[in-house]
């Protein structure tokens, strides 16, 4: 298997008849999600993406991909959240660590650049620095077409674009990734002739990575996006049956929540590759957004082994005992090295000689395990075989799956996202957005007390 989730180390935490006990749940909250029964059905339609996407679009996707590929150093890709992270840690996990050092011969595909996902100024700055005279295009991303961070950071590259090309050449260097039919990015894309793809009415944008959202940027990094939508077939097959014996992604939407009951609120995903990092974004973003609301859910956190374990692990060990852990383990590196010989033992490593760097990798992993096992920390494992496009889709269909699952068990809507809106209200209101003067007002006067 491409991926398999392991729960032996919850042993001291849940008892065996505890799963069995959570079936029936588990089969209501299934037919929510499959038969579109519960709360957000609007909002399922990643369920059949991988099997049922637009094969028209997922071409023009390739062409527009090649297109870039010959005609770019840099693709800017502007967006935020759900229009941001899922490309963002695909391009990660499917290349070099370095890839950004790399010289565009080496890497054979521009440099995949993310902006619109901060407010910073400098980082901005730092990126038109970055590109300096370079060629470039730019791939818009907004479901709404309205989002501040993302509508800003378009105007100061559009406006790059046009200075260096004129504007008729800059319109085929933009490709707007938004709703099929409405907001403000499409009626300005069709006004000027940019190539648009769609993010379909019923993905949000949490759910939106095997979308044009996630698969025109990971396509133009050189990533074969064919793989990535067949793994996560591979996965929308694999787990269709709600039987918990048979469902790995619903056994760990089980545990989670059994282990929530219990008390443990808080869970880290974790890794043992630094190229995983921005994995785990995405998925607090796919966790965070699904399941906290109404005044409860896990706190979805992470932490990066080995690195964290001399942070973060003091906490982990010792500190307050509300923390789970899902780790995702990689069986089989890209790249393996041995500890190298030395003439002397000074180092005191002589007993780790011609051992492989994967293998102490892998024994950490056993160890740290075992020690936050004792220590009173319930650990889960997804084990994924090799970091490629066909397991990064297995494994994305495995978590969105599982969240689907997991916050209908808690009697939530894991598809919508209501408390998003509430600092942008305030926030519009003391930009002076035109609608939000009274709101900006106000604000100013409590402030002013
Ligand atoms: O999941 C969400 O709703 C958010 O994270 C959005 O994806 C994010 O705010 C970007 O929205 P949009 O694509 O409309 O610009």
């Amino acid at each position: 298997a491409h991926l398999s989730f392991d729960s032996s180390a919850l042993k001291k935490f849940v008892h065996d008849n505890e799963l069995g006990e959570m079936q029936a749940m588990v089969n209501a909250a299934d037919s929510q999600l499959r038969n579109g029964t519960g709360a957000g059905a609007d909002f399922r339609d990643w369920l059949h993406l991988p099997s049922e996407y637009d094969q028209e679009e997922f071409a023009r996707i390739k062409a527009a991909a090649k297109k870039i590929q010959a005609d770019s150093d840099f693709l800017v890709t502007i967006g935020i959240g759900g229009s941001y992270l899922g490309a963002r840690m695909a391009i990660d996990f499917l290349h070099n660590s370095f890839y950004q050092a790399q010289t565009p011969e080496a890497r054979k595909a521009p440099f995949v650049v993310f902006a619109g996902n901060s407010l910073s100024s400098s980082y901005l700055q730092d990126l038109i620095t970055l590109i300096g005279d370079h060629d470039f295009s730019i791939n818009v991303i907004s479901k709404s077409g309205t989002t501040t961070e993302p509508s800003i950071a378009f105007r100061v590259f559009h406006e790059l674009l046009v200075k260096k090309y004129g504007e008729e050449a800059a319109n085929q260097r933009i490709y707007a990734t938004t709703d099929r039919a409405r907001g403000a990015l499409k009626t300005e894309a069709d006004a000027n002739g940019w190539e648009t793809f769609v993010i379909p009415d019923g993905v949000g944008g949490r759910y939106s990575v095997l979308t044009a959202v996630g698969l025109l940027p990971i396509a133009a990094s050189g990533a074969d996006i064919d793989q990535l939508m067949a793994g996560a077939a591979e996965a929308e097959k694999a787990y269709v049956d709600p039987d918990l014996s048979k469902n790995e992604a619903y056994q760990y939407a089980a545990y989670r929540n059994i282990l929530y009951r219990k008390g443990y609120t808080t869970e880290l995903l974790e890794n043992y590759e630094p190229n995983m990092a921005m994995f785990a974004e995405w998925w607090k973003q796919l966790a965070g957004e699904s399941e906290g609301k109404d005044q409860k859910g896990i706190y979805p956190s992470s932490a990066n082994f080995t690195t964290d374990l001399h942070s973060l692990g003091q906490y982990i060990q010792e500190g307050l005992r509300n923390l789970m852990e899902t780790v995702v383990k990689l069986d089989t590196p890209n790249h393996d090295l041995d500890v190298p010989g030395a003439a002397n033992d000074l180092d005191g490593l002589g007993y780790l000689e011609g051992k492989s760097i994967d293998w102490v990798n892998t024994q950490a992993y056993k160890a740290v395990v075992a020690a936050h096992n004792a220590g009173g920390v319930p650990v889960m494992t997804v084990h994924i075989d090799e970091e490629n496009e066909y397991t990064l889709g297995y494994m994305i269909y495995f978590f969105e799956v599982a969240m689907g699952i997991s916050g209908y068990l808690n009697g939530i809507n894991p598809f919508n996202q209501p408390g998003v809106e509430a600092y942008k209200t305030n926030m519009f209101g003391l930009l002076g957005k035109p609608g939000f003067e009274e709101v900006g007002d106000q604000l100013r006067a409590e402030m002013d007390d």
